[in-house]
């Protein structure tokens, strides 16, 4: 695919898709991260000259026009973070559009209204996609977390214009493919997260792709019940048995360790602070419940990543919302972010509950690369194609 480094945008009306779904509670942005990544792109663009056309999607308003939706409130942050003026049109298509993106000067910018306000966005519908081509002469997706929708913004019109990925697009594909593309082994890979269900084809992936599979988490529990072992009250999937041995099977016929609980950390109820234990993971008692990995777990983990190159992790290994099962999450991410600075592991990492896990443990500024994507990271991990990257590569 074509980089910023292949495009002189100066005098260019370029059309940027952005990630602006930013976490907003009661009006206020939560979390500015992808703001902040996204702001090089749009420093380099301006800095060169380019007449900037920002469009995003931004919740699911499903093809309506919903208020408390609008990207408005974005202009301004977006404003405030690259320290110049970034005008707001309501609408991402049409007469406005049209007039607004015509009267930009070079290093001039402004933002459009949320994509989804209109119905053909998701339906990737051809006339929205045109739409958006007529605002600009080129078009930078910088939007790697949005590249796993096929919509009008993130695929369609990356074939009507000459395409480009933007820096923060770069740098996820970069991450990505140093992670599994093509990466320097032993390559570790941590899943956690409360479902075997929802992560089965990230599973099937890996097993394929990676020496050591470190499975924790609730389907951890999963597993275990798999094995023949009482979980007590723990969650875990029933109907998932099946599966598990078979991933079981899979990966071990495929030279893939699969490293399972050794010791849990247990408790009678899920709350903060409660009395624990910490039992063998096949002696977890009938009424309790596993809610985190263990000391030796940790101490096992520890040990297949100081022989690792590289480590790519997704979901955390307890339920670190609510101490203290945040302990082995804590303990694995600092020894991750250890190994990162001092001895040259590859540390990547994505997902949400990824990202807060590693912020919770305070060292998300340590690993080699976190990625700014949530569903897009977790498809990509599933080896599939995303459109929105697809697109870049054959334009
Ligand atoms: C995300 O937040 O992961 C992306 O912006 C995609 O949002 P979506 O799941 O609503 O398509």
């Amino acid at each position: 695919f074509r980089t910023l480094n292949d495009l002189d945008p100066k005098g260019k009306r370029v059309l940027l898709r952005a990630d602006l779904n930013l976490p907003v509670k009661d009006g206020k942005i939560t979390d500015r991260t992808r703001i902040e990544r996204l702001a090089p792109t749009l420093r380099e663009l301006l800095d060169k000259g380019a007449r900037l056309v920002v469009c995003s999607h931004f919740d699911r308003p499903k093809g309506k026009r919903v208020p408390e939706m609008s990207l408005k409130p974005m202009a301004d942050a977006l404003s405030a973070t690259l320290n110049r003026p970034v005008a707001f049109v309501d609408d991402c298509v049409g007469p406005v559009a049209e007039e607004a993106a015509a009267r930009l000067k070079d290093g001039e910018a402004l933002l459009l209204e949320n994509t989804r306000f209109h119905a053909g966005e998701e339906e990737n519908d051809p006339a929205l996609a045109q739409g958006l081509a007529r605002l600009a002469d080129v078009y930078v997706n910088d939007a790697f977390s949005a590249a796993h929708r096929a919509h009008a913004s993130t695929e369609g019109v990356a074939r009507l214009l000459p395409a480009y990925a933007g820096r923060l697009m770069q740098a996820e594909l970069e991450a990505l493919d140093a992670a599994l593309g093509n990466p320097s082994r032993p390559v570790v890979a941590i899943v956690g997260g409360a479902k075997v269900s929802t992560k089965l084809d990230l599973l099937g992936n890996l097993s394929k792709k990676v020496d050591v599979l470190v499975i924790g988490g609730a389907m951890a529990n999963t597993f275990i019940a798999a094995q023949g072992h009482g979980v007590g009250k723990s969650l875990q999937e029933a109907d998932m048995h099946e599966t598990a041995r078979r991933i079981l099977e899979d990966a071990r016929s495929g030279n893939c360790e699969i490293l399972l609980p050794i010791d849990v950390v247990v408790a009678a109820a899920f709350a903060p602070h409660v009395p624990t234990r910490e039992v063998g993971a096949e002696s977890i008692p009938a009424d309790m419940m596993a809610l985190d990995v263990g000391p030796d777990t940790v101490a096992a983990i520890e040990a297949r990543l100081r022989q690792a190159s590289t480590l790519v992790w997704n979901g955390p290994l307890g339920a670190f919302e609510t101490p203290p099962f945040d302990a082995a999450t804590v303990a694995v991410a600092q020894a991750v972010a250890g190994l990162t600075q001092s001895a040259g592991l590859k540390s990547i990492a994505g997902g949400g509950d990824t990202v807060s896990a590693l912020k919770h443990a305070g060292v998300a500024e340590r690993m080699t690369y976190v990625s700014a994507a949530g569903g897009a990271f977790l498809e990509w991990m599933e080896g599939k194609t995303l459109p929105g990257v697809a697109a870049l590569e054959t334009a």
